[in-house]
């Protein structure tokens, strides 16, 4: 089924003369409004009409017909309507009305959308390639964004109501969402839904998008090959699992990977890799499995590195000693601001674990589990960048020894406000290629020579070119 697709009038590259959406009528979020509210009022009476007892017995394509011959009966006895509106467009609509996620469907179906990000019934915005930007769908009511919201979480077998006002959860086609209700939510029901039907973002289009350089490829590869501990950190959407997906593909294929996450939206394109998720409580509070249960749970799963999505409580311990204690290698990603800060977040999250340890014991525990921290920005116009490594070295009179490898120095933005500048090498050559070099594994000499490793281009030639 073809889908009508709202169209972004401040983004969107086609001519506009007013016609947004295809339909040969003036566009904008009133039209759209009023579009919505007479396509929820067909649709109610679309399921008054059906025959909810011939609905089992037909199989979907059967039933999308039906539902067809119905929105196009009910639309002939009410001319009036087909005057102003697009029978086609409509007709489609409800079947994503009927089906699918409404007014979202259209972004459900684009392959280059990654967010869809709904702030109450009127205000969606969609991410594409790194990209936030407004559209000008809207939703009839809050009743209307309701529905599709109820219809999201009963997918993933969940309910929202005002007990339970919020649910994140991981949708059948990998896709994640988040859902927050009012009274919580103050704008309305809100609705997160973070994409990954699409293809995952390759090495070589980071590269492309000239988020991270070769020479810090180069380093975080070896640094994979040879089980050093990594550890990604950034904001939120910074690129930090993206990054994480795509480090994983160096762990040498003979290798038992165990990954562990929330909510499982790691891609591995590799054999040998156990994916676990955790579970919350159900509505008796009962049946939860934390990140916690899964790690001491990998332990005995005979894994040669243990992969964690994301460090965010006691976890933290039970992750440092697998990776101080024969699982070298293991990799996560962490929330905080720079990779010094990561550290500290690390120290409070061990402290979550519940035992009663000393602030130097937890250092010496870090110090000597982490390696090397990868930080990643979502810098201005949507630009993702690795914006640090630093080699974690010890400890030196209780504070965390470090020293930076490879840093972006931003020296502004460009004509259409996105972060430019350039990536570098500090000059410190990291302490852990002597480990490498043990290993077999060389990097070429002079790659920490401290030197500017090229202007990092803001728009460019690659085929994922950041719009
Ligand atoms: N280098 C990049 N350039 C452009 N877009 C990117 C880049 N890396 C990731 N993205 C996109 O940004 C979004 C967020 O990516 P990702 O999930 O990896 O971030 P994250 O830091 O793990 O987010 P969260 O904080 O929610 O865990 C995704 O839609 C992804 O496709
Ligand atoms: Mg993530």
């Amino acid at each position: 089924m073809k889908m009508s697709l709202s169209r972004n009038r401040k983004t969107d590259p086609r001519p506009s003369n007013g016609d947004l959406d295809g339909t040969g009528r003036q566009s904008g979020n009133g039209f759209e409004a009023e579009f919505q509210k007479l396509k929820t009022r067909i649709h109610r009476e679309l399921i008054d009409s059906l025959d909810l007892s011939r609905i089992g017995s037909l199989d979907e394509s059967h039933l999308r017909a039906h539902i067809r011959n119905l929105a196009e009966g009910l639309l002939r006895s009410r001319p009036e309507m087909l005057s102003s509106i697009d029978e086609e467009r409509l007709v489609d609509d409800l079947m994503a009305e009927s089906f699918g996620l409404g007014p979202l469907e259209p972004y459900m179906q684009d392959p280059d959308v990654t967010d869809i990000l709904v702030n109450g019934p009127g205000e969606v915005y969609v991410e594409r390639m790194g990209r936030l930007q407004e559209t000008n769908t809207v939703f009839a009511d809050d009743e209307h964004l309701m529905q599709i919201i109820q219809r999201v979480v009963a997918q993933v077998g969940r309910r929202i109501d005002e007990q339970s006002p919020m649910v994140d959860a991981r949708r059948p086609d990998g896709s994640r969402i988040n859902a927050v209700i009012p009274p919580l939510a103050l704008c309305g029901p809100v609705l997160s839904i973070r994409r990954f039907g699409h293809v995952p973002l390759q090495i070589s289009d980071l590269l492309a998008l000239d988020s991270i350089c070769p020479e810090m490829v180069a380093l975080l590869q070896a640094a994979i090959e040879g089980r050093v501990n990594v550890m990604i950190s950034g904001g939120t959407g910074s690129g930090k699992t993206t990054l994480l997906n795509n480090l994983s593909c160096f762990v040498p294929i003979e290798e038992r990977l165990v990954t562990i996450e929330d909510s499982a939206e790691l891609q591995l394109q590799r054999k040998h890799v156990v994916g676990l998720e955790t579970r919350i409580a159900n509505t008796e509070g009962q049946g939860e499995v934390t990140p916690r249960d899964l790690v001491r749970n990998a332990l005995r799963m005979r894994p040669d590195r243990i992969i964690l999505g994301e460090v965010r409580g006691g976890e933290a311990l039970d992750m440092l000693q697998a990776m101080n204690t024969g699982h070298e290698g293991s990799l996560s990603t962490i929330h905080a601001n720079d990779t010094r800060d990561a550290l500290s977040r690390l120290e409070v999250m061990v402290s979550m674990a519940g035992f009663d340890l000393s602030v130097g014991v937890v250092r010496s525990y870090i110090a000597s589990a982490i390696t090397l921290v990868v930080h990643l920005a979502r810098l201005k116009g949507g630009v993702r960048r690795v914006m640090r490594i630093s080699e974690v070295t010890g400890l030196e009179d209780g504070e965390y020894r470090m020293q930076e490898i490879f840093g972006f120095r931003q020296s502004g933005t460009d004509d259409e406000g996105r972060a430019k500048g350039s990536f570098y090498a500090a000059g410190n050559a990291p302490w852990l290629c002597r480990r490498l070099e043990e290993l077999g594994i060389n990097l070429p000499s002079g790659l920490f020579d401290k030197r500017v490793l090229g202007v990092a281009k803001t728009s460019g030639s690659s085929a994922l070119e950041v719009v």
